[in-house]
């Protein structure tokens, strides 16, 4: 069976560490392995920047090639399923890489691929993002476990999730910052399941000032996505007290990093004085998407 990554659930702590060294090594200018005459299919329900763009480089810099594909000018426009897609791209391709709508749509395709299928972000969770993350904080505060890392903003939504699992895989303890509505928060079920398997704390803070106080790490995400623009307005006042200020970061340690996986809705979720100051971590965090990414193909592709 081929091996999947479509959430860091999936992954114990050994293995997110040995895809983490991996990525650090390769950043640092080591050659460690090459994908040459292998094909990465890039299919995108959404739209994207870093995803599509750190993938191709990435297949591109280890010798590798990757193909675009998305939903509009492909035979999916024409309804040909997905199912019968990867029955095909699975004959040209060495993986495949998808961003859609919804996480069963990836569940689905990867029970029947005989080629990995990567998770480029699902409404369930963005597990290369969060592997960026990790390595950014790894490599700004020199260890994951015992910190406080806060997430502001949908904490039922993929970047919460993904932050919540990676994080507390490693032993950080997370802090989900959100308003006092379960539609916010990850359904009570999935919680109960991860505060089981993961190593480090989560915990879930309705209070702003308490889920910044002494925060090390303080991430934070659009309020409304792809999908969800019906509901602009009332987020948009559902959220308004947990924008990342400057006035709510002097609650956060001294020396707090900022992260955000972008594309940021500046004046929303964060404020232009927060993520452009010395504290944001941002833009070292999307250049972290192509080192992690490079390690995770060769993870996926390379026999050990
Ligand atoms: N962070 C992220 O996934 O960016 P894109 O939506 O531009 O791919």
């Amino acid at each position: 069976m081929a091996k999947n990554f479509l959430t860091l659930m999936d992954y114990p702590e050994k293995e997110i560490r040995k895809i983490l060294e991996l990525a650090k090594k390769i950043k640092a200018g080591n050659s460690e392995g090459r994908l040459e005459g292998q094909t990465l299919a890039m299919l995108f329900e959404k739209t994207s920047t870093r995803t599509r763009v750190s993938f191709e480089v990435a297949m591109n810099q280890l010798g590798g090639h990757a193909a675009y594909l998305d939903s509009r000018t492909t035979k999916l426009a024409e309804k040909e399923t997905l199912k019968d897609t990867i029955r095909v791209l699975e004959r040209y391709c060495d993986a495949i890489m998808a961003r859609v709508y919804r996480h069963s749509d990836l569940e689905e395709m990867s029970s029947i691929s005989k080629i990995p299928v990567i998770n480029g972000l699902s409404d369930l969770y963005h597990p290369c993002q969060t592997l960026a993350d990790l390595l950014t904080v790894i490599e700004k505060k020199g260890k994951i476990e015992d910190l406080k890392v806060s997430f502001f903003g949908d904490c039922a939504f993929n970047m919460g999730r993904s932050t919540m699992i990676g994080f507390s895989k490693l032993w950080a303890n997370v802090f989900l910052v959100c308003p006092d509505k379960a539609k916010y928060l990850p359904d009570p079920e999935f919680l109960e399941k991860v505060r089981k398997y993961v190593k480090g704390n989560v915990r879930i803070e309705n209070d702003p000032v308490k889920g910044m106080k002494d925060a090390d790490v303080v991430i934070t995400d659009k309020w409304i996505s792809p999908g969800q623009e019906k509901e602009e307005k009332q987020r948009t006042r559902d959220f308004k007290k947990y924008q990342v200020s400057s006035e709510l970061v002097k609650h956060a340690k001294q020396g707090f990093i900022f992260l955000h996986c972008l594309p940021a809705l500046r004046g929303y979720e964060v404020t232009n004085d927060v993520i452009d100051s010395r504290n944001s971590v941002v833009f070292d965090e999307a250049e972290n998407r192509l080192h992690t990414e490079k390690a995770l193909l060769l993870y996926l592709l390379k026999d050990d």
